[in-house]
């Protein structure tokens, strides 16, 4: 399947220069984000996933590391009917955009991010794969360029040349972290499952790095919502941030 040519309708809510970055994950009460098990971990509940289907809903693109594409093989679409109409409506296409980070460019063809929904599709790839992965996704996405190593700010300016206003990263830990310590996350929706995973071969939301909320800076808390058995904390990390 060819990927549409059209650019994604801004949700208008980015500035010039970069998308709103808003950053989506779930956490065991310990701080994992996933077991050491080849099965996927449930972490939300059914009436989270759907708050994370309209916080999708309301985006013009979606980004996940490669290793949540190879890992989880997430299809990243809005699942809900109603949303996607209400998106059409709008003048969008059903679904967000789905965007994704590569260094080595080993994806697979048959991913289901490759392979569900309608929606465009753009691999952020390392200088040095960009020809190898090119050939390897021949129509299946849109594949950029975004220097060597890959530069967060390059990828954020391209995605909003494109269109993009709004950006819901949804992981993994790796895609996290570097988005955290280069302090381009707007928001992050935390939501804590009530379990402990107890295993420190599971990843952990983000590794160890220098991030701009410490002791010393706190992050403003936007909201608290308990969401059945998960608790969803919404921290506010810029400015452009509100609080409804
Ligand atoms: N609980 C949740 O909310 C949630 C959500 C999503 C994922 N997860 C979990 O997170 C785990 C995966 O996390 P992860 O940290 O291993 O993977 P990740 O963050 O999804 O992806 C890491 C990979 O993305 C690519 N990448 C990331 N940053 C890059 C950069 N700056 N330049 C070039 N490439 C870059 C690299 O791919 P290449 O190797 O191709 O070069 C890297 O290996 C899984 O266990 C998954 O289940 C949990």
């Amino acid at each position: 399947m060819g990927v549409p040519t059209t650019p994604a309708v801004a949700t208008s809510s980015g500035s010039p220069g970069r998308p709103y970055v808003l950053l989506s994950c779930a956490t065991s009460i310990d701080g994992y984000i996933d077991d050491a098990t080849e099965q996927r971990l449930m972490l939300s509940n059914d009436e989270d996933l759907d708050r994370i289907d309209a916080v999708r809903a309301g985006c013009d693109a979606i980004l996940v590391g490669a290793g949540t594409v190879r890992r989880d093989d997430p299809r990243l679409v809005v699942r809900s009917e109603r949303l996607r109409r209400a998106r059409v409506a709008r003048g969008l296409p059903p679904s967000p955009a789905k965007v994704t980070l590569t260094a080595r460019g080993d994806l697979d063809r048959r991913a289901r991010f490759f392979t569900v929904g309608d929606a465009e599709r753009f691999v952020y790839c390392a200088s040095p794969a960009v020809e190898k992965t090119t050939e390897l996704l021949d129509g299946l996405a849109t594949v950029v360029d975004a220097g060597d190593p890959v530069d967060h700010g390059r990828v954020l300016a391209d995605l909003a040349g494109r269109g993009v206003g709004r950006l819901m990263v949804e992981g993994g830990g790796t895609v996290h972290a570097q988005f955290l310590t280069a302090g381009l996350a707007d928001e992050l929706h935390l939501v804590v499952a009530p379990f402990f995973v107890g295993d420190r071969r599971a990843p952990r939301f983000v590794a160890d790095g220098r991030f701009p909320w410490h002791s010393g800076r706190r992050a403003r808390v936007a909201e608290v919502r308990q969401i059945g058995d998960v608790v969803l904390l919404r921290y506010a990390l810029s400015e452009r941030c509100g609080d409804s």
